[in-house]
């Protein structure tokens, strides 16, 4: 059986195959072969841990099937139902998916996890149980920095504003409110927010 291509990225196809999806990581020819390879080996690696972890601690994300750092592939389950943003651009009720939003990212930064690519195409509302699920994590790392957790929100702020520029800032406050209501630690994290986004504007 043919496996059924459903997306390609800058770094992996993605394959529906049954109820399995593949993501496997392709080689970047403008890269040295051998930081192309570490890299992509790095990134499969990474992910396959992270939702490994995530599993053991009930967070809403696939689960792994394997992974081989041969075929730099890995397989997780298919989370059935539309992106995040999708839906967003769809609707301007967007309060109770800000909210899923910031609870998520809460637990993620509790756990000591950053995403590193937080935009609503990495975010799916499985459509039985309607629980927002986030995916594509090749760039997240474990990390207990409050500089890192702040960025991670920044590239969030980011996202949203450009994606969802109709509906924002409205729903990057919704998901820092909800943020704030889960997060031990958010108090630090929005004063380390602030100063990201300060340095930020004086790049410009
Ligand atoms: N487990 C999954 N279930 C359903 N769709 C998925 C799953 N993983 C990836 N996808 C789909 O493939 C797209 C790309 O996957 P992603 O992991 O985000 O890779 P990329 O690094 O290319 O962005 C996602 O936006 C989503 O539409
Ligand atoms: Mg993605």
């Amino acid at each position: 059986m043919t496996p059924n291509k459903i997306a390609q990225g800058a770094e992996a196809s993605i394959y529906l195959e049954n109820s399995s999806i593949i993501k496997e990581r392709f080689v970047k020819r403008y890269r040295l072969p051998q930081i192309d390879e570490a890299l992509r080996t790095f990134r499969t690696r990474r992910e396959a841990k992270i939702l490994q972890k995530l599993e053991a601690m009930n967070f809403p994300a696939p689960h792994l099937q394997e992974f081989s750092d041969t075929r730099m592939s890995i397989a997780m389950d298919f989370i059935p139902g539309p992106k995040v943003r999708d839906i967003l651009l769809d609707t301007q009720q967007y309060a109770q998916i800000a909210e899923a939003i910031g609870k998520n990212l809460a637990k993620l930064h509790d756990a000591q996890i950053v995403h590193g690519d937080l935009t609503t195409s990495n975010m799916l509302l499985h459509e039985q149980s309607k629980e927002l699920t986030f995916i594509d994590f090749g760039l997240s790392a474990f990390s207990d920095k409050v500089e890192d957790k702040a960025v991670d929100l920044f590239l969030l702020d980011r996202a949203l504003q450009s994606t969802h520029f109709q509906i924002y800032p409205g729903i990057f406050q919704n998901v820092l409110e909800s943020y704030q209501n889960t997060s031990a630690q958010a108090a630090e994290v929005l004063a380390r927010f602030e100063k990201v986004k300060a340095r930020g504007r004086n790049k410009k």
